[in-house]
């Protein structure tokens, strides 16, 4: 019998990992999509990637919204959640229902803390897993994706190591590395927290530090020295207070503040973080899974991250003055 995935927000990363996941034969990938739906029901997607090639894939079933996928009946192995991390806009978790049974496994591919968190609560019978990527990948019109570079992608229970949740998140990674994705690794509960901690600390420096230049990219920003001193300083206050938070050192092979700086050198692809380019599409940021919630959950336990603070007061009132700016004056 075939594995049955679903794909909830086939956009850059969705759709991508979707397209290698579809590699496996005994796996039937489907999406839901969205603004792309009308594309994607009609020509699938096509995949641009210097690594694959390029390649087309028509997902198995392509659905316009989340009751669509309802009435499909399927009994889905994995939900894959791909939306952008948006909790102040719209709690996603909610659109999931109906969707999720006792053996449904939901995998978030998503940047920041606490995503987990609402998908947990709803659905205690569900196995949740936790994924973060290094990758960059992108949508440029409907239905094509752009795969610019890496593949790394990590996947850990949420919140324990349950014998059932560790079988799935093994069998899910060993789907995406016979699909081709030769940097996916099966990480423990407690190594993927400490690994989305690391990823934030990257995310919460280059992300909104773009924004507030003016949309510097990210190589011109770790060029400038005094750009330097301030990225290094964001990434050295949560290194310096994840592991009090969660209560566990940094693995030693984790990537320093100033080894990430000297890579981020070395790329002068001009390419810039998503946050900028969410803000300058007018999008929404992912502000509060990026900056609020590790401000938090540093708060709860005594500790202050006063460079995060500075950005994410600054970044919160920027977004509401455009969004109060934009409404019609009566
Ligand atoms: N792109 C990257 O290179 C990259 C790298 C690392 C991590 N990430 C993280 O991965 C996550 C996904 O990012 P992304 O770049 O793939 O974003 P994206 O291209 O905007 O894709 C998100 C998709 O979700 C869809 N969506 C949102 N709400 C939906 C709903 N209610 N029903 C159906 N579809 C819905 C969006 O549709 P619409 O187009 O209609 O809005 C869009 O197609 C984010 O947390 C991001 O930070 C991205």
């Amino acid at each position: 019998m075939s594995i049955e995935i679903l794909i909830f927000g086939a956009g850059a990363i969705g759709a991508f990992y979707g397209s290698r996941l579809a590699f496996n034969n005994d796996v039937n990938v489907s999406v839901i999509c969205r603004s792309n739906y009308n594309a994607v029901k009609s020509n699938g997607f096509s995949v641009e990637s210097p690594q694959y090639g390029d390649y087309k894939w028509m997902p198995t079933r392509t659905f316009s919204k989340p009751t669509e996928a309802q009435k499909a009946g399927v009994n889905w192995d994995y939900v894959v959640v791909s939306t952008k991390a948006l909790p102040d806009v719209n709690d996603d978790s909610e659109l999931l229902q109906g969707l999720i049974s006792k053996g449904t496994a939901i995998v978030l591919i998503q940047n920041g803390l606490g995503v987990e968190e609402p998908y947990m609560k709803r659905f205690p019978e569900a196995i949740v897993l936790s994924a973060v990527t290094i990758c960059s990948a992108a949508q440029p019109n409907h239905g094509h994706i752009k795969h610019n570079r890496w593949t790394r992608i990590n996947s850990g229970p949420y919140p324990e190591n349950s014998a059932e949740a560790t079988r799935r998140n093994e069998l899910f990674n060993n789907y995406l590395v016979k699909g081709g994705v030769k940097d996916a690794s099966a990480y423990s509960a407690e190594k993927m927290q400490l690994l989305r901690w690391h990823k934030i600390a990257i995310n919460a420096a280059m992300n909104p530090s773009s924004v507030l230049s003016g949309g510097t990219d990210n190589a011109s920003m770790a060029l400038d020295p005094d750009m330097y001193a301030h990225l290094k300083g964001v990434m050295e206050e949560i290194f310096e207070v994840a592991p009090k938070v969660t209560g566990k050192p940094f693995p030693k092979d984790f990537a320093t503040a100033e080894q990430i700086l000297n890579s981020t050198k070395k790329n002068p692809s001009g390419s810039k973080p998503s946050m900028q380019i969410d803000w300058a599409e007018g999008k929404k940021m992912e502000l509060e899974v990026i900056l609020g919630n590790p401000i938090r959950l540093a708060r709860e336990k005594g500790y202050e991250m006063p460079r995060l603070h500075s950005m994410y007061a600054l970044l919160k009132a920027a977004q509401r003055n455009r969004e109060e700016n934009s409404k019609p004056k009566l």
